[in-house]
């Protein structure tokens, strides 16, 4: 099937933004601006006060469910190379890109994709990306990977290798926080068995943003994500009742605890709202990382963190069928 993409359209001579890019007017960014003064957490991981992290990264989850980390040990120039094998995929011939193009509606998710409408009522996001699992390696197809550039998956699979070492930290630290053994979370979400999927999303200038959306609200079903932009800022957070905007910090990553954290932790850890503004003049890219539990894994409130006072918020079921709920918009 023939799809539009968003990229395309961009950079044709485009004045207007077609009538299916035009969010409703609450929805739209020039009547629902962030909120000034307040900034999101920032935390180091190289913080030598052990305790002090654990507090940091509980209340960050607790009150955000979203932070920056800094000093995470992954080197800028493996991040500049990532987003350089990434925009260089985005630069190809359009026909050498569709050779990836995924089909979200026969279940191919893997690939090159972007958001259609079924009606005229149904809005689209301002974005077009590039979608597959990175782990674990018994799991991951590599013809759905970009072969070119030729480096894209040495590249990609060294990032992962980064990425998984930083999520299991972060599944300690945050395992701490509730007061219970490094491991218990890690051990609810697979183990070794958690996949990495990347998502690549590559927002072009949009001819009147004010009236668009990039990516709209909505919180990740994942554990947690871990997300690279490049310079240009556009990533917004809810909370208590606002859009908070997240600066640009080079070489910082953003967490954003997802549903499945939230649920584990019964709550405690806040599943985060967020959306994505686009940009008159200039490109934005954002390389996200969704850490998951396999389909068959069982998410449910931590037994350990229940009791008479605190009974389960949420239900348990398999990552696949909360997944199933979450795509059909069925109530969990
Ligand atoms: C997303 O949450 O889906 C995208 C966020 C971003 O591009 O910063
Ligand atoms: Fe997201």
């Amino acid at each position: 099937m023939e799809v539009e993409r968003v990229q395309a359209l961009a950079y044709g001579v485009l004045n207007e933004l077609p009538g299916q890019f035009i969010r409703p007017a609450h929805e739209r960014p020039e009547n629902s601006k962030p909120i000034e003064g307040i900034t999101v957490p920032v935390i180091s991981l190289s913080q030598p006060d052990h305790n002090l992290l654990v507090k940091e990264i509980f209340e960050a989850s607790n009150q955000w469910g979203f932070f920056l980390i800094t000093d995470h040990g992954i080197s800028p120039s493996l991040i500049e190379r990532l987003q350089e094998v990434g925009q260089e995929f985005f630069k190809l011939p359009q026909e050498e890109r569709e050779a990836y193009a995924n089909d979200p509606s026969t279940g191919k998710f893997e690939g090159y994709g972007t958001k259609m409408t079924k009606n005229q009522d149904e809005k689209v996001e301002w974005v077009d990306y590039f979608f597959h699992l990175m782990a674990p390696k018994t799991k991951v197809n590599f013809d759905f990977w970009p072969k070119n550039p030729p480096s894209y998956r040495e590249v990609t699979e060294e990032y992962n290798k980064e990425i998984l070492r930083i999520t299991y930290q972060l599944l300690e630290l945050l395992s701490e926080g509730l007061g219970l053994s490094g491991k218990i979370l890690e051990s609810h979400l697979g183990g070794e068995e958690i996949l990495t999927e990347m998502k690549i999303n590559m927002y072009p200038p949009c001819p009147q943003p004010q009236l668009a959306l990039g990516v709209e609200p909505h919180t990740d079903m994942s554990a947690l994500t871990i997300l690279v932009p490049n310079d240009v800022p556009g990533l917004q957070v809810w909370k208590d009742g606002n859009w908070v905007a997240v600066d640009y910090l080079p070489n910082a990553l953003f967490v954003h605890v997802g549903d499945q954290v939230e649920v584990l932790s019964n709550g405690k850890y806040k599943s985060v709202l967020h959306r994505s503004v686009v940009n008159k003049e200039r490109m934005r890219m954002s390389w996200a990382v969704f850490c998951t539990p396999p389909h068959e894994a069982l998410i449910g409130p931590l037994p350990e963190i229940m009791d008479d006072q605190n009974p389960a918020k949420f239900s348990t079921k398999t990552y696949a069928e909360f997944r199933y709920r979450k795509f059909n918009k069925i109530p969990q």
